[in-house]
């Protein structure tokens, strides 16, 4: 098939991109350069087109894997986020409905803000920034699409995702990244006071196995890609010295954030159903596989 991945320069969609090469597939990417890094796609045998998703790139395609956003959550220009996110998503679409081709697409638990967990597709949406207000957009915009076209598109409501090819992501890369970093440079892990907040953080390969699963199938759903278990930041440094064989103790520090999600969790419950989607490692072992794998 002749995929296109979008945000193909990112952390996901790098990771993505090179999947569906090992599946045989001819790989585009799409990307803008504006986030990712030309270093996760030095082992990618494809084209990549250096381009915003305002700018349609020759086609035909079978199917888009739209991951192209800006990632950054703390942006807090409403016009320059809805922009990029929205509006590229409606050119996306554009081209899709041209092409007659699928779309999978990447929304965010940042949907979900701070609704009660487990949190499950149907709950209302509750975003605390423009980032998770434009994902609630897209979605809307998703379904839209959907219906008009009778294509298949299903949107992917990724949880905390970690793994290899997220270290552009600075300060927006998973807390596992950043405490393994400050950690690995001989300095305590500083997190947020009292470091009781939880996330369902998701291994790269299992958020690789929803995309994959989700290209097979039809109809215009979302759905939740995490691991269904809910992991504190203390718990993540426990997991990280267990791997790394240290004894750190956290240092905790005074959270600036007032949209800061308190706990994660997703319910997995349709995801399992509908989409066979079965997330393979726990934090342990996503820990220590990343950490083997000499990228954390
Ligand atoms: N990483 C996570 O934990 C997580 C969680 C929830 C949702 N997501 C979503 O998954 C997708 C991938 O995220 P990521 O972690 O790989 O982030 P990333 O920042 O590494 O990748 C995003 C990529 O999109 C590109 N991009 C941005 N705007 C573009 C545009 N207008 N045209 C072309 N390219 C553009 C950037 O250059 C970057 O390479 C995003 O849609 C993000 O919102 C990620």
């Amino acid at each position: 098939m002749r995929v296109l991945v979008t945000g193909g320069a990112g952390f996901i969609g790098s990771n993505l991109a090179m999947a569906l090469v090992g599946e045989s597939h001819d790989v585009t990417i799409l990307d803008n350069f504006s986030a990712g890094n030309f270093s996760n796609l030095v082992k990618f045998k494809g084209d990549v087109i250096c381009s915003d998703c305002t700018v349609q790139p020759p086609g035909p395609f079978d199917i888009i894997f739209h991951q192209a956003s800006i990632t950054d959550t703390t942006v807090t220009d409403q016009n320059r986020m809805m922009a990029n996110n929205v509006e590229g998503f409606r050119h996306v679409l554009a081209w899709a409905a041209a092409w007659k081709a699928r779309v999978v697409w990447a929304s965010s638990a940042a949907i979900y803000g701070n609704s009660a967990p487990p949190m499950v597709e149907s709950a209302a949406p509750h975003p605390l920034n423009v980032y998770g207000y434009s994902k609630m957009v897209m979605e809307c915009v998703a379904r839209l699409w959907h219906r008009q076209t009778g294509l298949p598109c299903i949107g992917l409501r990724y949880f905390n995702v970690y793994g290899p090819g997220e270290g552009h992501k600075g300060r927006f890369a998973s807390m596992i990244y950043q405490l393994a970093q400050q950690m690995k440079a001989g300095h305590r892990p500083r997190i947020f006071r009292d470091g009781s907040q939880k996330r369902d953080f998701v291994w790269i390969d299992d958020v690789i196995q929803a995309n994959l699963k989700a290209a097979e199938i039809s109809g215009g759903e979302v759905f939740n890609v995490g691991s269904g278990i809910s992991e504190s930041f203390n718990s993540v440094i426990g997991a990280l010295n267990v791997v790394m064989h240290t004894n750190y103790e956290p240092e905790y520090i005074d959270n600036p954030y007032h949209f800061f999600q308190k706990h994660t969790e997703a319910d997995l419950a349709k995801s399992i159903a509908l989409l066979s989607y079965a997330p393979r490692s726990g934090l342990l072992e996503g820990v220590r596989e990343y950490y083997g794998s000499c990228a954390l």
